[in-house]
């Protein structure tokens, strides 16, 4: 129940309407805005810089201090102490499992990490050449024609097998795209390695040649996904969970949220980065890119900088740049002119007071761009690699809308186009 109020008072209408204000356990106040359409009043949010969308108990960000926690652990801790499918877990249970409840849950997702035969024949369908996120947005619609046993969305031991299944296969459906763009055989999934171990070797091994997994690269890997776990209400998240407030299958509504993390000015920001590194191509040439960023005249924006929340620094740039480090030290690329050009950047942008002024850092993709194409991820396949750390928190958010008391979603708008006129006779 709500403690506090706000009054608001409209020039023109009499009444004063009160809205209930309520407390999160942390952040914000919100005030509830909802009675007032009743009163033929809407309040008006675009790219809703103030609007709550939702109750939820997953993810906490304080943009302003640099905080994230999913379940209320810091990402520092989690990145340091836990690993991917842990942070799952713990995404869809909110507790950490136990040491039994962790064997079982990592078990459970080895036994569906094959995506079913019929389904490889998708792939035909698409030119060798395709972005892998329009394949990823097919592949993974395309899942919910195969389970129908998911269908139930009301059914909770089918919400949790659908978690299961998506978190599972993700990994192989991303290496089978990679596959198929170069045209070798589809890898299957080896279930005596980890998750991230499992993922390389689908990308990188061959039915004729098995090679041995860097500890060091899958380490990197499973803490690229973890990283991209989940993040509060973002534009993929929100856009899952409006799906999924129409009662869309639940594997549709990941592919709603493939499409809308494919744009720039979300996950695909790390496939730009590494493009615009490309772009800039020797370090005489920042400068000049610098100016182009900060001319309000040019749409060039400096990629892999800035968030839209995070004003301070990014906690997951945080721990991702020590990443970063270990995996140019084992790959010994310390001087691959790309990374040059990338670690200048980062220099003067934090230095720029341009970028300082805005709170412009670089952000988690600007790292994991370098540290996927140090471990030889093809550019266009970035946003894949996010959209299957994603995963958890996607389902997390879905599941917990449908077991909420929730409504279809349904934004309202301002009207300015013409009033009604009629049909010239
Ligand atoms: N390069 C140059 N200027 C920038 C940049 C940038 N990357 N980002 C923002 N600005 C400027 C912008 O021009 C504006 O300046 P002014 O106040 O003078 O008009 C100011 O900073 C605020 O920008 P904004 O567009 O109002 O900020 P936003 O919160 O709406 O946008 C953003 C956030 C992430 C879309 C934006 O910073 C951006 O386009 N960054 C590059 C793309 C990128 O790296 N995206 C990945 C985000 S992290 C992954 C994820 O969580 O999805």
């Amino acid at each position: 129940m709500a403690d506090k109020k706000a009054t608001l008072k409209v020039d023109g209408i009499e009444e004063q309407f009160e809205l209930p204000v309520y407390e999160g356990t942390v952040g914000p106040d919100v005030v509830d805005v909802r009675s007032l359409s009743g009163k033929g009043l809407f309040t008006y949010d675009p790219g809703f810089m103030s609007t709550a969308a939702t109750e939820s108990k997953i993810t906490y960000i304080d943009g302003a201090a640099g905080v994230l926690l999913h379940r209320g652990y810091p990402i520092e801790q989690l990145a340091e102490k836990s690993d991917y499918l842990e942070t799952c877990y713990l995404l869809l249970h909110g507790e950490l499992p136990s040491a039994e409840e962790k064997e079982t849950f990592v078990n459970t997702i080895k036994n569906h990490t094959m995506v079913h035969e019929q389904l490889s024949h998708f792939f035909n369908g698409f030119r060798r050449d395709a972005h892998p996120m329009a394949i990823m947005c097919g592949v993974v619609g395309a899942l919910s024609a195969f389970y129908h046993d998911s269908l139930d969305i009301h059914d909770e031991h089918h919400r949790v097998v659908s978690a299961h299944r998506l978190i599972a296969k993700m990994p192989t459906l991303a290496a089978m795209v990679y596959k198929y763009s170069i045209g070798q055989p589809f890898m299957f999934p080896r279930n005596d390695l980890s998750y991230a171990e499992n993922f390389l070797h689908m990308m990188f091994n061959t039915p004729c040649e098995e090679k041995k997994i860097s500890p060091v690269l899958a380490k990197a890997m499973d803490r690229i996904f973890l990283l991209h776990a989940d993040h509060e209400q973002n534009a993929s998240t929100s856009t899952v969970r409006l799906a999924g407030s129409t009662g869309a299958n639940p594997f549709a509504c990941i592919a709603s949220g493939i499409a809308a993390l494919w744009g720039p000015a979300h996950g695909g920001a790390n496939e730009a980065v590494l493009n615009m590194l490309e772009e800039i191509g020797d370090e005489s040439n920042i400068d000049k890119f610098i100016a182009k960023a900060k001319d309000k005249e040019d749409p060039f924006r400096l990629m892999g900088f800035g968030h839209r929340v995070y004003k301070n620094f990014d906690p997951r740039a945080k721990v991702m740049k020590q990443t970063c480090d270990e995996v140019l030290a084992e790959l010994g690329m310390e001087d691959d002119p790309l990374l040059k050009i990338a670690m200048k950047l980062e220099k003067i942008a934090t230095e720029d007071e341009y970028f300082v002024k805005r709170g412009l850092y670089p952000n988690v993709d600007f790292y994991s761009g370098i540290i996927l194409k140090a471990i030889g991820i093809p550019t266009e396949l970035f946003t894949v690699i996010f959209a299957t750390g994603r995963t958890p928190g996607w389902i997390a958010h879905w599941n917990e809308m449908i077991s909420s008391d929730y409504r279809i979603g349904r934004p309202r708008q301002l009207y300015t186009g013409h009033p009604k006129r009629d049909y010239p006779a």
